[in-house]
């Protein structure tokens, strides 16, 4: 596996597979791998001739900037799971290679980039928009590989694709859990003991809403999940939202759609570690 920094480096590797037509799959990250991300460079390995990892903490997708000073960043062990792993490539470009100059790009995309994380997070999806058509556009791959734990952004991606007529298959893969349900996220590296124990009941609530959710209406079983949830010391829903599965607006009825998913983002702890999930309703 070869480490690449540069877009020029990455050209020159790629000329070659490029003219054979060999397949590029891309798994776009942040670091602080974890077995979610294991699963979709996996996926990749199966599905093309060479997988390439980006590895890059995007300044731009962070509205907060505490969260990016203290966003995990384990690239040794990175790699060494990759290694492992089979890829091919990991890309490991630094701020000033992505961003040569500012990005003053805007993209808007309503309603997918404006509900839920769009609305508790200004300018997190222009950020992450930037970031991934500049790895489209420089890495060109057939297939790009994104975990469905981050179901919104899945969405917004899709949609920008389609706007941009980039040349990509957008590939969505299952959350990867903890035995006990935890959805794996780099964030629970930041969770203490007591916290982590605390983080189960946001997928235990999930899951028991799909039963509550067979008896009860759209506003029952929302009020359920977050008043079941708020009852634990330490942990706080921001929000938690039925929505249709394409265009992310909320559902009323568990009729209305023929794909629903609910969307819940929790403070966990002191500090507080911001943990995102999801379930399928429908
Ligand atoms: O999901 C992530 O880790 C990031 O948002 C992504 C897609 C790598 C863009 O920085």
């Amino acid at each position: 596996m070869e480490i690449i920094r540069t877009i020029r480096d990455l050209d020159e590797k790629l000329a070659n597979a490029r003219l054979n037509k060999e397949k590029i799959g891309l798994v776009p990250t942040m670091g602080a791998l974890h077995a979610g991300h294991a699963s979709l460079v996996r996926r990749s390995i199966e599905e093309n001739n060479i997988t390439i990892v980006s590895d890059f903490v995007n300044p731009t997708q962070f509205n907060d900037k505490n969260d990016l000073l203290h966003y995990p960043r384990t690239f040794e062990s990175d790699c060494s799971l990759l290694e492992k792993l089979g890829a091919n490539y990991v890309f490991y470009p630094s701020v000033s290679e992505m961003y040569p100059e500012p990005d003053t790009r805007a993209f808007n995309y309503p309603p997918v980039d404006t509900v839920m994380e769009g609305a508790q997070r200004p300018g997190h999806f222009n950020g992450v928009c930037q970031i991934v058509s500049k790895l489209f556009y420089a890495i060109k791959p057939d297939k790009a590989y994104f975990g469905e734990k981050d179901f919104q952004q899945i969405a917004v991606i899709k949609v920008m694709v389609n706007d941009l007529k980039i040349p990509v298959q957008i590939c969505s893969c299952p959350i990867v859990r903890e035995p006990d349900g935890l959805a794996l996220s780099s964030r629970n590296a930041l969770l203490s003991e007591e916290e982590r124990h605390l983080a189960v009941h946001i997928s235990k609530t999930l899951f028991a809403s799909q039963d509550y959710a067979k008896s009860h209406t759209v506003a029952e079983t929302q009020k359920y999940v977050v008043n079941t949830i708020n009852k634990y010391n330490g942990l706080k829903v921001q929000y938690y939202e039925i929505v249709d599965g394409d265009n992310l607006l909320s559902v009323n009825d568990w009729n209305e759609s023929k794909s629903i998913v609910g969307c819940i983002t929790v403070f966990c702890g002191k500090t507080p570690v911001r943990l995102i999930d999801n379930i399928r309703y429908k």
